[in-house]
């Protein structure tokens, strides 16, 4: 069975409006947790599960991304001269050199699906894995990784989910699961419906942003009819694929922050400050 080796990083094709006014000149991807932006603990998550070529989905206004993962001459110089170096291998280590990194302009906003259809001709039929960086998982073993694992032992694709509010449910793609025995912590999707209202949601199973997926998803991704607002829609297409391949959907353990939020970045950084960094005087702050 084929190792994964390639990830795809769709950087949201949206406005970013709920996060407005920090995304009016920023990319959501961006925004820092502390002292990295989401996109990095996305990248650091798929590195340190063993995957070694990383494939950006960007767009205009998302330059600032490929600077974050380019060299940096001047900086590097200054730190080397000034003896900083701390700081100069934390620099050098965002892109580790055994890493390689491509990036793909999506000259319109057309949907995830739109977006991950877009590196078709990278990926090369091979099974590959989506991460969503908005979504930032904190976990023992990395989310991708424990996604990866169950790809190994079922040659499935995999996505990862979670319990979510009655109220949350209209943001996620919700997933009508039956058990899938074999694997701990493992069920078997049978439907999703992308954004259901409260009323006509099948679950409250959501999906998150982890997918290992299997290269048959580019001939649906293909096919599949754009929603009302025109995007082509990933869930659409993994719906049109459940009808020739299991999908599987592993409840994955971590702690994860809807980065797409404002309240999911504050706790993110309260949590990520206190855990890594070691900032404990918070409760000063809070009545
Ligand atoms: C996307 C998917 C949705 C999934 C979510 C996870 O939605 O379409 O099915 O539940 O990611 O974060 P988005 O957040 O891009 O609107």
């Amino acid at each position: 069975m084929s190792k994964i080796r390639k990830a795809i990083f769709p950087l949201g094709g949206g406005m970013g409006t709920r996060l407005l006014p920090i995304t009016k000149a920023l990319p959501k991807e961006i925004i820092p947790i502390i002292d990295k932006p989401l996109i990095q603990y996305a990248v650091e998550e798929a590195i340190s599960a063993g995957i070694t070529e990383l494939i950006f989905i960007t767009s205009r206004n998302k330059r600032i991304i490929e600077d974050h993962f380019d060299s940096s001459p001047e900086l590097e110089k200054y730190l080397i001269d000034n003896n900083k170096t701390e700081m100069l291998s934390i620099i050098e280590n965002i892109v580790p050199r055994n890493i390689k990194f491509s990036f793909i302009r999506q000259s319109k906003p057309l949907g995830l699906g739109h977006a991950i259809l877009s590196a078709e001709h990278i990926i090369n039929n091979e099974e590959f894995a989506v991460i969503l960086a908005d979504d930032l998982i904190d976990s023992k073993i990395p989310a991708i990784k424990q996604l990866m694992l169950i790809f190994q032992q079922t040659n499935s694709n995999v996505i990862a989910i979670q319990d979510v509010s009655l109220e949350d449910v209209e943001n996620y793609g919700i997933a009508a699961t039956q058990k899938y025995p074999k694997i701990k912590n493992t069920e078997e999707i049978s439907s999703i419906v992308e954004k259901p209202t409260r009323k006509s949601s099948p679950s409250q199973t959501a999906i998150v942003g982890r997918y290992i997926l299997k290269p048959d998803i580019f001939d649906h991704l293909r096919i599949i009819t754009p929603d009302i607002k025109g995007e082509i829609q990933l869930t659409a297409a993994i719906i049109s694929l459940l009808k020739e391949q299991k999908i599987l959907a592993y409840r994955y353990e971590g702690q994860r922050f809807d980065c797409g939020t404002k309240h999911g970045i504050f706790y993110a950084n309260i949590y990520f400050g206190k855990k890594y960094h070691g900032f404990n005087a918070i409760n000063k702050f809070i009545e």
